[in-house]
């Protein structure tokens, strides 16, 4: 993203997210039932997201964090994955759902089902709110997917540009201009 630019309309309102949440949180229920789940947000981006999802499952639910450095203060991946903040619950013989706020290149999360696989987990699975498929680097599977974006730089419910836009109550994008 060039200079100028100013922020678009608004592509996901918080209605639309929210009955989303059910619907997977529902699915989630449904197929780890009788079971606990540890769910691994990776911070900041996926906090909001995470926040509406973990109310809609009617399983004992766990939570952990784990940050990850990414684009930095740009919009293009560099490629590189460092682990910034770590898990604080081991996770051996868990059911483990990585909630990610999107997947994009695929490389974060490449980097992170690899890591998290190490550590013999009883199940993996990624919960992502956004997908960005026209991005993808890296062929990933994504177990559960809010949405599906165009190749836009999306900002809002979690996620940043240059940290900022966050707490917008919704899904938008940056436009030229
Ligand atoms: P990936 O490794 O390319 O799949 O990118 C994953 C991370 O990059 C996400 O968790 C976001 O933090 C960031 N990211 C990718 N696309 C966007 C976007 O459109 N807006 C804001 N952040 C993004
Ligand atoms: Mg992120």
């Amino acid at each position: 993203m060039a200079g100028n630019y100013s922020i678009g309309e608004i592509m996901i309102d918080q209605e639309q997210i929210f009955k989303r949440a059910a619907e997977i949180g529902k699915a989630i229920t449904e197929d780890f039932e009788g079971q606990e789940v540890l769910m691994i947000g990776i911070l900041k981006g996926a906090v909001l997201w995470m926040a509406d999802l973990v109310k809609q499952i009617g399983l004992n639910v766990y939570l952990d964090f784990m940050a990850v450095s990414s684009y930095g203060a740009s919009t293009k991946s560099t490629g590189a994955v460092k682990i910034v903040k770590d898990l604080d619950i081991p996770i051996e013989g868990k059911n483990v759902i990585i909630v990610e706020d999107i997947v994009d290149s695929g490389i974060t999360l490449n980097y992170l089902k690899n890591y998290l696989l190490a550590m013999k987990p009883k199940s993996l699975r990624i919960c992502t709110l956004l997908d960005k498929p026209s991005g993808r680097r890296i062929d990933i599977d994504v177990d559960y997917i809010g949405f599906t974006v165009e190749d836009k730089f999306i900002v809002g419910y979690g996620l940043d540009y240059n940290q900022s836009y966050r707490n917008f109550p919704y899904i938008t994008c940056l436009v030229d201009g």
